[in-house]
């Protein structure tokens, strides 16, 4: 039987905002569903303006109507929402957070959560930093007795610099082990399967590298356009909205070393073991070894797409892109001549992730001059979108017609 966590308070800020309604309730009530919740537990919305619990409870109940992976229990959903409680604070304003301190320890005697508190930065990335350092000067991420936890959403800085900068300021306020950078390409089913299909069988590690493998496609497509996310993905883009953190998470299951044991810290080394081997590319080869797009108006099937440029909050002679694409290799005795191609990108014809593996042919055309003489490709394609599944295509004979008077004896 699956353990119960901790009791605890969850404590979101931008608990208003799309990525709340559409993404963390939903989850959250999943878990409910599941009786995963523990038993002693309360959420907390931080709000700016003046938004009363039950008006933010209402908001999350409409945002779950809308966004629910299945069917939604009316007592389930009860249960979770009447513990909502909403509170005011803003990072440019240090007394709120104290105020938000106090608060919270009010909260956490009538709820009996005992000081635990998991803190959901469901924010724009600019206030990653502004919230830690109040979360810090409060004393609210010290551990006394009770753990506290930040939960940081992506992009994790712009690049690699500004990566290396917020990283260091949060470590400064707490230790490596309560920071959470969350990926939830990792908590979908088929991803997971992606090291026990490696690495819990036996007959696919040997052909897994170079020797057997002719090049990996990785492709999050996406159906939806920008919609209401205007403002963060015009400052994002499609590269890093999706790249350095889902796809790079696929890639690096698909290409690390088996870890010593199937714990975070070995598998975390592994991935990132892999993934200082990618070969890093001159501004020269990375313009050639990429592409970039931006969707304009157009119709999938039945549904018209607006132009990104006309999306609000888009800047419109906005350049950012809403495909990329590109090449890479990794610079391994495992992958080296390899090519990956990566690709993703919104408003597109279907919504398809999946990972391609295409093998090497046969070494030579035995089939030449015979009905199989066209030979398709061998590809492994694990999918997790439009469905979720594994599939080996290879070829087989094309069963032999047969001549009316054999058919008949
Ligand atoms: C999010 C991106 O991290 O992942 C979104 O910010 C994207 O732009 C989403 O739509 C895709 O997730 P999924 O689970 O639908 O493939």
């Amino acid at each position: 039987m699956q353990k119960k966590p901790d009791p605890c308070s969850f404590i979101i800020f931008g608990a208003t905002g799309d990525l709340t309604h559409r993404l963390v309730v939903p989850a959250l009530y999943n878990l409910a569903a599941g009786n995963l919740l523990p038993d002693k537990f309360c959420v907390v919305g931080i709000v700016r303006k003046g938004m009363s619990s039950e008006q933010l409870s209402d908001s999350l109940m409409q945002g779950l109507r809308k966004f629910a992976t299945r069917p939604v229990d009316e007592a389930v959903a009860k249960r979770l929402f009447e513990c909502v409680t909403s509170v005011e604070a803003d990072p440019r304003d240090p007394a709120s957070f104290d105020a938000m301190n106090e608060r919270l320890d009010k909260l956490e005697k009538a709820r009996g959560t005992g000081g635990n508190r998991l803190f959901y930065l469901a924010t724009p990335p600019s206030a990653f930093l502004p919230i830690s350092e109040q979360l810090g000067r409060t004393g609210m991420l010290e551990e006394n007795g009770a753990w506290r936890r930040l939960i940081i959403e992506k992009p994790f800085g712009t690049d690699l610099a500004s990566a290396r900068a917020l990283n260091s300021a949060l470590l400064k306020l707490m230790d490596e082990h309560q920071i959470y950078r969350i990926d939830h390409y990792l908590g979908k089913e088929t991803v997971q399967n992606i090291l026990v299909l490696r690495f819990a069988n036996g007959m696919f590690e040997p052909i897994w590298n170079r020797n057997h493998i002719d090049h990996i496609q990785i492709t999050v497509d996406e159906k939806l356009g920008v919609g209401h996310r205007g403002s963060f993905y015009d400052a994002t883009g499609a590269l890093r909205d999706m790249v350095p953190n889902h796809l790079f998470q696929l890639l690096s299951l698909v290409t690390m070393e088996p870890p010593a044991r199937f714990d975070a810290h070995a598998v975390r080394s592994e991935k990132a073991e892999v993934l200082s081997a990618i070969q890093i590319q001159s501004e020269q080869e990375a313009l050639s070894n990429s592409v970039r797009g931006q969707y304009r108006t157009g119709r999938i099937g039945d549904t018209e797409i607006e132009d990104y440029l006309k999306t609000p909050d888009v800047r419109p002679d906005s350049s950012t892109e809403t495909y990329a694409a590109l090449k890479l290799t990794i610079d391994n005795w495992r992958w080296a001549g390899v090519p990956f191609y990566l690709r993703t990108g919104k408003a597109l014809t279907t919504k398809r992730t999946e990972i391609a593996i295409k093998f090497k042919q046969a070494p030579f055309a035995m089939f030449r001059d015979t009905a199989v003489d066209r030979l398709s490709q061998n590809y492994l394609v694990i999918s997790t979108e439009p469905t979720e599944g594994i599939e080996l295509q290879f070829n087989t004979k094309v069963r032999a017609r047969r001549s009316t008077s054999t058919a008949s004896r």
